[in-house]
């Protein structure tokens, strides 16, 4: 037997031993850049074959909250592409200002500096008070780091250039408290965002979203789970709400495709159309 087999082998049964145990699934994940970090996890575990974790995950979950952790990417930034934040003040939140009450779902939200980014600008644009922000990642230590809100001064150097790009309309000190080599997030920010666990391979839709941001989440699953996942947007949005992507995730060989308008091809956002199967388009 090739050996290419037997790890392949491992690897189903790896990931079965997680779902089946614990219901994370990444069953659907890429392959190749799942091998990559389950490479990593098992030179970290001083074993050699992906086999001998199994017993590890089984019976120990301490174990199995760090695998999680290590197999999640959790690389994000404030004002990440900066230039998506602006199309999004000019081009979406002046539509969402016409709702009496708006809310915004962060899929895949990370350790919090999407969600931060999104309540500054909510924020400047004299509209937060109006919205509920649900945000939600299958990593409950990211969750802990977001919902504490504190980041290092030099990762704040980094947003700050962001902010700034972004077209920030303040200092973006005004935000965050320095203290030692620590910055804590203002807590006005935080006053209308809801953290929680939740797992886009496995959990139910959430009603009446008017926006949902999933950036550089679906990157890392295979076709089948994109589909799900964009159907569970589509499921969780109002009729025109809009859905926002990383720059290199697409919607354009999915199932989805033909629900959407494109609100900007660049920075994918997109808005659920107007239905073509009734009377001027209107349901
Ligand atoms: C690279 S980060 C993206 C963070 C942020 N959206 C951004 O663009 O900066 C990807 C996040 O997706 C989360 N994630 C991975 N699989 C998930 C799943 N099945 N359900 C929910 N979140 C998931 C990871 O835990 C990680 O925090």
């Amino acid at each position: 037997m090739s050996s290419k087999l037997t790890e392949q082998i491992e690897v189903d049964l790896l990931l079965d031993a997680m779902y089946r145990n614990y219901g994370y699934d990444f069953r659907n994940y890429a392959r190749s850049s799942l091998m990559r970090r389950l490479d990593y996890i098992r030179h970290k575990s001083g074993v050699s074959h992906l086999s001998e974790l199994i017993p590890l995950i089984l019976h120990d979950e301490s174990f199995m909250n760090r695998l999680v952790l290590d197999l999640s990417v959790t690389v994000t930034e404030m004002f990440r592409d900066p230039e998506f934040f602006s199309e999004l003040r000019s081009k979406v939140i002046p539509l969402l200002k016409t709702y009496p009450f708006v809310k915004i779902w962060h899929a895949g939200c990370a350790t919090g500096e999407e969600v931060y980014s999104m309540a500054i600008l909510l924020q400047e644009e004299g509209f937060y008070n109006r919205v509920q922000i649900y945000a939600t990642d299958i990593n409950q230590e990211s969750l802990r780091i977001a919902e504490e809100g504190i980041y290092s001064l030099e990762n704040i150097r980094k947003f700050t250039a962001n902010y700034n790009k972004f077209g920030g309309q303040a200092s973006f000190s005004n935000y965050y408290f320095a203290k030692y080599q620590m910055a804590k997030m203002n807590e006005n920010l935080k006053k209308n965002i809801v953290f929680s666990q939740h797992n886009l391979a496995t959990d139910h839709a959430f009603g009446d979203m008017h926006l949902i941001i999933c950036r550089n989440v679906m990157i890392y699953f295979d076709r089948d789970l994109q589909n799900k996942v964009l159907r569970l947007f589509n499921d969780s949005l109002i009729h025109r709400g809009f859905m926002c992507l990383g720059s290199k995730e697409s919607i354009e060989f999915s199932e989805q495709r033909e629900e959407y308008e494109d609100i900007s091809q660049k920075w994918r956002i997109f808005r659920k159309q107007l239905r073509r199967d009734t009377p001027n388009g209107l349901d």
